[in-house]
């Protein structure tokens, strides 16, 4: 039963053709939610959409652009200014990461990760932010991971962007309190999508064993997000390995997984 109270509502929804934004995109639209669906394989975006219109009777739009690209969000902008189209939650998912030594992995791929991570996600929030605040209400969630806790050797750079989403997420929620707009970061653990695929890890190199699946991590996010929580680890144990890692150094927690990945990847 959708809630009179978010009809009419719009959450724009990066990385929405796959995984934890593809079910993000499904909770939404049954909670009543208009959608602008974001990402870059347009057929697969075009499909969810219509499937999401008929089922939950919400109008979902689509908007196929590689955030890689530096004028991916003026682009972004510039549709929805012309569809007259205020977002009202704004879902930073999209993300993607590599596995290997740094000095190994190709920098072009390093500078796309930094792209999405981190880049098209400010730009976005910047973009969105004061129609929000300008009414009063409204909602970021910004997918970090838990590997925002902690230095992740084998995904140095992947690190350092998640790392970033939960500092920026944790600053702009301080300074948006009283405003009617809060900032949500989701921190998954690994979840059962495509990511590892995306990310080239070998089979030994992904664990699913305890694994929460991308629908488990969109419904305790979008929770997370609708109670105006600052910071959700998915998981029990995640949350436990995430805290955790306060109560040693950041060099011992860094070591432990370096040695974790060794062993897997030999
Ligand atoms: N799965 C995990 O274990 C895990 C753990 C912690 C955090 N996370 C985070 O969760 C978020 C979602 O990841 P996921 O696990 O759902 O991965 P996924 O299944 O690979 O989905 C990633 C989504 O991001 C989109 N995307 C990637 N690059 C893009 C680009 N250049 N431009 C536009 N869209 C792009 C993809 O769409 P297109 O390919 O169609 O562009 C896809 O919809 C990410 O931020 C990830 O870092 C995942």
């Amino acid at each position: 039963m959708v809630e009179m109270a978010k009809k009419g509502r719009t959450a724009l929804i990066t990385g929405a053709s796959e995984g934890i934004g593809r079910e993000l995109a499904r909770v939404m639209a049954k909670e009543g939610w208009n959608l602008v669906l974001v990402a870059r394989r347009e057929e697969i975006l075009t499909e969810l959409a219509a499937g999401l219109i008929v089922e939950h009777g919400v109008k979902c739009a689509v908007i196929a652009v590689d955030l890689a690209e530096p004028e991916s969000v003026g682009m972004i902008a510039q549709k929805l200014r012309e569809r007259n189209v205020a977002v009202d939650a704004l879902i930073n998912n999209a993300g993607f990461g590599r596995y290997g030594l740094f000095a190994d992995v190709d920098e072009t791929a390093f500078r796309s990760m930094i792209e999405v991570n981190v880049t098209a996600l400010t730009n976005l929030t910047r973009a969105m932010l004061p129609g929000m605040i300008e009414r009063k209400r409204g909602w970021v969630m910004n997918v970090g991971s838990t590997a925002s806790f902690q230095p992740v050797p084998f995904s140095a750079v992947y690190g350092a962007t998640k790392a970033f989403v939960l500092s920026f997420s944790e600053a702009l929620a301080t300074e948006l309190e009283g405003t009617g707009v809060t900032v949500t970061c989701v921190c998954p653990g690994v979840t059962e999508t495509g990511f590892a695929r995306v990310a080239g890890a070998s089979k030994q190199e992904v664990d699913f064993r305890g694994a929460l699946s991308a629908g488990e991590v969109a419904r305790l996010g979008y929770a997370a997000m609708m109670k105006g929580k600052r910071t959700v680890v998915t998981g029990g144990m995640n949350a436990v390995l995430a805290f955790g890692t306060r109560l040693i150094s950041r060099k011992m927690a860094a070591g432990i997984a370096f040695k974790l990945m060794k062993k897997r990847r030999s």
